[in-house]
Order: C-alpha cells, then sequence, then structure tokens
C-alpha cells in the first residue's frame, strides 16, 4: 500500500504561509496584493474553479477583482478589458480562466496580459523564460507536483519522469520544471507507442490527459510516485456521479510508493500556488523583497 501524498494539508500550510507573507507587506509597504480573475462564458467547472480562487484570495488578505462577461463578449472587448487590468495598480495579478469560448483566440488574450502580471504563467514570454531556466512566473499546476514531489523525494535528481500530456498548461511547463530538478523527463502522448511499458520504466508518473482511470497497476514500476493531475467527472456502475483523476487509484495505490488521492492532491495545490505567484508578481512589480514566509 502506497503512501498518500496529502495536497490538502499541504495546500493548507502554504496559504499559512500566503497569509503570514500578505499581513508583512501590509505592515512593512502598506501594499495589499490584488488578484483580477476574469471568465467568460457560462461553464460549470470554469465557474466552480473562479468562485474557490476568489474566496481563497480573499481569505489571506488579497483584494479580489471578478469579471464575469456574458459567453458571446468579443475578442476586442475581451482585449480592452485586459488592457485596463493592465493599467491598474491595485490589480498585481491576472488570470483569465481557459477554456474561452470558440470566438476568442486565446494565444492573443493570454499574450494581451502584461507579462509581470500573467499569475498562470502562460504568456510567451514567461514561458521562453522558464524553457531557458530564467525567473519567470512559473504555471501553478506544475508548481503544485513540484512541491508535491519535493515532500515525497529528498533529492529528486537523476530520476527518470514521464509525463503523460504534452499541454501547456501542465504537460511542457512541469517537464521544464523536471529538467531544472536534474531528471530525465519523457513526454509522452496519445501518440507515443506502448504506452504501458514506457511508463513502467519510471520513477516519476505525472498523469495530465484528462482520461478518466487510464493508468493501470501495470503500468507503475513498484515504488514509483505517482501524481494525478486529473479532474474528470463520471459516472460509476452504480449510477454514482463522482470525481477520479487518471490513474486508477484503487489498483496503483497497491503498487506505488506513493501517491496523490483525487480529490485532495494536486487540487488544492493549484489555487495555493497561484496566490502565491501573486504576491511574487506584487514584490517583482513593486521592486521589494519577496517575504521570506514564501521564499
Ligand atoms: N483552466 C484549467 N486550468 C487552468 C489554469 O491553471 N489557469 C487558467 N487560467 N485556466 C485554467
Amino acid at each position: 500500500m502506497s503512501t498518500v501524498i496529502d495536497g490538502k494539508t499541504l495546500a493548507s500550510k502554504l496559504r499559512f504561509s500566503i497569509k503570514q507573507a500578505v499581513s508583512e507587506l501590509k505592515i512593512e509597504h502598506n501594499i495589499v496584493p490584488g488578484l483580477a480573475v476574469v471568465l467568460v462564458g457560462q461553464d460549470p467547472a470554469s465557474h466552480v474553479y473562479v468562485k474557490s480562487k476568489a474566496r481563497q484570495t480573499v481569505e489571506v488578505g488579497m483584494h479580489s477583482f471578478e469579471h464575469r462577461l456574458p459567453e458571446n463578449t468579443s475578442e476586442n472587448e475581451l482585449v480592452d478589458i485586459i488592457e485596463e487590468l493592465n493599467q491598474k495598480p491595485e490589480v498585481n495579478g491576472i488570470l483569465v480562466q481557459l477554456p474561452l469560448p470558440d470566438q476568442i483566440n486565446s494565444e492573443r488574450i493570454i499574450n494581451t496580459i502584461n507579462v509581470n502580471k500573467d499569475v498562470d504563467g502562460f504568456h510567451i514570454e514567461n514561458i521562453g523564460r522558464l524553457s531557458s531556466g530564467s525567473s519567470s512566473l512559473v504555471p501553478c499546476t506544475p508548481a503544485g507536483c513540484l512541491i508535491l514531489l519535493r515532500h515525497t523525494i529528498e533529492n529528486l535528481s537523476g530520476h527518470h519522469a514521464i509525463i503523460l500530456g504534452r499541454s501547456n498548461i501542465v504537460g511542457k511547463p512541469v517537464g521544464q520544471l523536471l529538467l531544472k530538478e536534474n531528471c530525465t523527463v519523457t513526454i509522452a502522448h496519445s501518440k507515443t507507442r506502448d504506452l504501458p511499458s514506457v511508463c513502467q520504466r519510471a520513477d516519476i508518473v505525472i498523469a495530465a490527459v484528462g482520461v478518466p482511470e487510464l493508468v493501470k497497476d501495470n503500468w507503475v514500476k513498484p515504488g514509483a510516485t505517482v501524481i494525478d493531475v486529473g479532474i474528470n467527472r463520471i459516472t460509476d456502475s452504480l449510477g454514482n456521479k463522482k470525481l477520479v483523476g487518471d490513474v486508477d487509484y484503487e489498483s496503483v495505490s497497491q503498487v506505488a510508493g506513493a501517491i496523490t488521492p483525487v480529490p485532495g492532491g494536486v487540487g488544492p495545490m493549484t489555487i495555493a500556488c497561484l496566490l502565491q505567484n501573486t504576491i511574487i508578481a506584487t514584490c517583482r512589480q513593486r521592486q521589494i523583497r519577496i517575504p521570506p514566509a514564501i521564499e
């Protein structure tokens, strides 16, 4: 039976440090970081995420600005809103919830965000900075995965990590972060041949493909660390709706050395890292030291 990697508790500890950092910024510099979240359309999952992001932003003592826009918002209207947010000194971080409706070009929108306010780390300049190893705002889910891995494995150097999925949000940036940790990185995807046996060779498995319970016990090397990024809503054989990851938790937890549950693994870490990025962005904009509580 594997160790369960408790993302909920780790995220709560990180939020505690963030709260301390926010209070230090207020006392020492009279600054309250502000995060603007922009949501276009009616996607139910996105509404849940945005509500949670706004609530946690306020809970750690920061300002939250929510912009909920109708489904038929045009690309130019959205660009105008982002340009306004770019100008506002009280807004230190801007996040546009993805996916956006079809009439909007996401890439144009992301690259309209001021690179220093891009707390998602999706701006082309932040991607380039991460890939070339210079300091950047790091995408939140990959940053959360790295914290969970560092908590589980003392020294990541030399470990073979396989990442299932090559998205810009998770797969590619988590690969960059693990390269920086001196892991040997394989990024697998839908065209990878014989995925189970490629996966079997890895010490670390990061599953981020959006296929419910894809990774089975015979895909995983005994003792490997498994990080499940998937969040899939399914109806089980008894007709019950439930949330599952990209890993078949029941079977894989018999083989893995350590594994993240869904829910309660990567998910809570993502928002905590978003709050952390908002503080980092604030400090860089104001050219002040990042409070030691989150360094
Ligand atoms: N949609 C799913 N994950 C994310 C994320 O990390 N950031 C944004 N902006 N949208 C998302």
